[in-house]
C-alpha cells in the first residue's frame, strides 16, 4: 500500500523545478504531494491533488527548500585541537600538520567511541537542514584504522570516501613513496569495499601531483569515483588533476589560476567552496563570483572536521557565501542543495523535482532569503528525510 501525504500552506515553495518561476523554481502559496517518500506533485495549494492524501499537512505559511546535500565532511575523528584554533585567532597560522595530531587521537579512540560522537554529528547535521551527507576517512592512515573509520561512516552514509592520503604519517616521513605503495595497494584493497569515492590532498605539504594521480588512478581502478582537495594553501596543480581525471568535484579552490577557471569551465568537474574553513584559518575567502561569472559550476559544503572548519552548518556557509564570497542569496542556496548533488553526481536529491526524494525542511521564516539574512539563527524548524 502506498502512502500519500500533502505538505500545504507552504509559504514559498523552493523546488529547482523549470515548470516553475525563476532559477530556484519558486511556488508561493504551494503545496507538495510525497508519494512513499518521492515527491509526486509541486503546485499551486489551491490546486493541490487533497482527495489523493492519506495525510495532510500545514506549514502554516513557512518557507520549505530541498534539504541540504553538505558533500564534503570528515566526522569520524577522536580528539579536540579548540586550543590550536584558540592560537589561530590570536595570529599563528594554521598548518595542516595539525592532522597529525588528530590521526593520533583517532586511532586511540575506541569504535564505539567514534560511533557515539559520529551519530551526534548526525543529530547536528540534520538539526541543520542537511539531509545528505559525504564523510571521508583520513584520521587514521594505517590499513585497519582507515578501514574502520570508513566502516563506521558507511553506517551513516552510502557517500563515503577513502582518503587514506591525507597526509604522509609521521612514521612514513622519511620515505613517502612507500606510504603512496601502501595507499595505492594493501590499504585501498581493505578499504575500497566500504566506499563509493577517492579524494586526495593535493599540495605542498600534503600530496604531489604525480602522487595525487597514481592514487586516484588506483582508485578508479577498483571501481571508485575521483574527489580532490586542491588549491586550499595557495596555487598549485590539483585543479588540473581534477579535471583531467574527471573528478566529480575539486574542494577548496581558494587560490585558482586563471587557467585553472578556464580547465573548470571547459569541465563538469564542481568546484566545491568551503567558507567555514577560510572562516577558521584567516585566509582570504575563495572568489565564487569570478567561478559562476565563467560558467563554472559550484558547490557550497561544510568540510566540517576538527582542524580548519568545524562547523555542521550550511546555512552558516551560505551567510559567508553572500557576505563575503560574492554569491547572490539565490546562487548560494543553490549551491548548497543542488550544486552539492552535482558534486556527488546524484540527481535524486537537492531538488523537489517529481521524482525526487522528498528530502526538505521547514523553515521558521517567510523566505529562504532569511538564510543569509539572519546569521546564526536557528531557523530550520523541520528536517525530512524520506525512508531509504
Ligand atoms: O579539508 N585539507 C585537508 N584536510 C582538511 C583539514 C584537516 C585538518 O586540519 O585536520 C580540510 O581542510
Ligand atoms: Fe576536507
Amino acid at each position: 500500500m502506498s502512502r500519500a501525504t500533502l505538505l500545504t500552506g507552504v509559504g514559498e515553495l523552493v523546488t529547482f523545478d523549470p515548470v516553475h518561476e525563476g532559477p530556484l523554481g519558486v511556488v508561493r502559496d504551494a503545496a507538495l504531494l510525497d508519494v512513499d517518500g518521492r515527491v509526486e506533485w509541486t503546485g499551486l495549494a489551491s490546486a493541490a491533488p487533497r482527495s489523493d492524501a492519506d495525510e495532510i499537512v500545514d506549514a502554516g505559511g513557512a518557507a520549505v527548500i530541498p534539504g541540504f546535500v553538505d558533500s564534503h565532511t570528515h566526522l569520524v575523528f577522536g580528539g579536540d585541537r579548540s586550543a590550536e584554533f584558540e592560537a589561530r585567532m590570536a595570529g599563528r597560522p594554521y598548518s595542516a600538520s595539525g592532522i597529525r595530531g588528530t590521526v593520533a587521537a583517532t586511532r586511540e579512540a575506541t569504535e564505539d567511541a567514534l560511533r557515539v560522537r559520529l551519530t551526534r554529528f548526525v543529530t547536528e547535521l540534520r538539526g541543520q537542514g542537511t539531509t545528505t551527507f559525504e564523510i571521508k576517512s583520513g584520521y587514521g592512515l594505517t590499513i585497519a584504522d582507515e578501514e574502520r573509520i570508513l566502516r563506521l561512516a558507511r553506517e551513516a552514509t552510502p557517500e563515503t570516501t577513502f582518503l587514506g592520503a591525507h597526509v604522509i604519517p609521521a612514521e612514513y616521513a622519511d620515505d613517502p613513496e612507500a606510504y603512496v605503495d601502501l595507499v595505492t595497494g594493501a590499504m585501498l584493497e581493505a578499504c575500497a569495499p566500504h566506499a563509493r569515492w577517492i579524494d586526495v590532498f593535493c599540495e605542498t605539504g600534503a600530496f604531489t601531483v604525480e602522487q595525487s594521480r597514481r592514487i586516484l588512478t588506483a582508485g578508479t581502478e577498483r571501481g571508485l569515483g575521483v574527489r580532490v582537495h586542491a588549491s586550499q594553501l595557495g596555487p598549485g596543480d590539483g585543479v588540473a588533476l581534477a579535471v583531467e581525471l574527471d573528478a566529480a568535484s575539486v574542494d577548496h579552490c581558494t587560490y585558482l589560476t586563471d587557467a585553472d577557471v578556464t580547465l573548470l569551465a571547459g569541465s563538469r568537474t564542481v568546484a566545491t567552496l568551503l567558507p567555514g574553513v577560510e572562516f577558521s584559518t584567516r585566509h582570504p575567502y575563495p572568489d565564487a563570483r569570478r567561478l559562476i561569472d565563467a560558467g563554472v559550476r559550484v558547490a557550497l559544503a561544510s568540510d566540517c572536521n576538527p582542524g580548519s572548519s568545524f562547523t555542521s552548518s550550511l546555512p552558516f556557509c551560505i551567510a559567508v557565501a553572500v557576505r563575503d564570497m560574492g554569491m547572490t542569496v539565490p546562487e548560494a542556496l543553490r549551491a548548497a542543495t543542488l550544486g552539492g548533488a552535482e558534486a556527488l553526481r546524484r540527481d535524486d536529491v537537492g531538488h523537489l523535482r517529481p521524482g525526487a526524494r522528498a528530502d526538505y525542511v521547514v523553515l521558521d521564516a517567510p523566505s529562504y532569503v532569511h538564510l543569509a539574512y539572519r546569521p546564526g539563527v536557528p531557523l530550520v524548524t523541520r528536517t525530512r528525510i524520506a525512508p531509504h
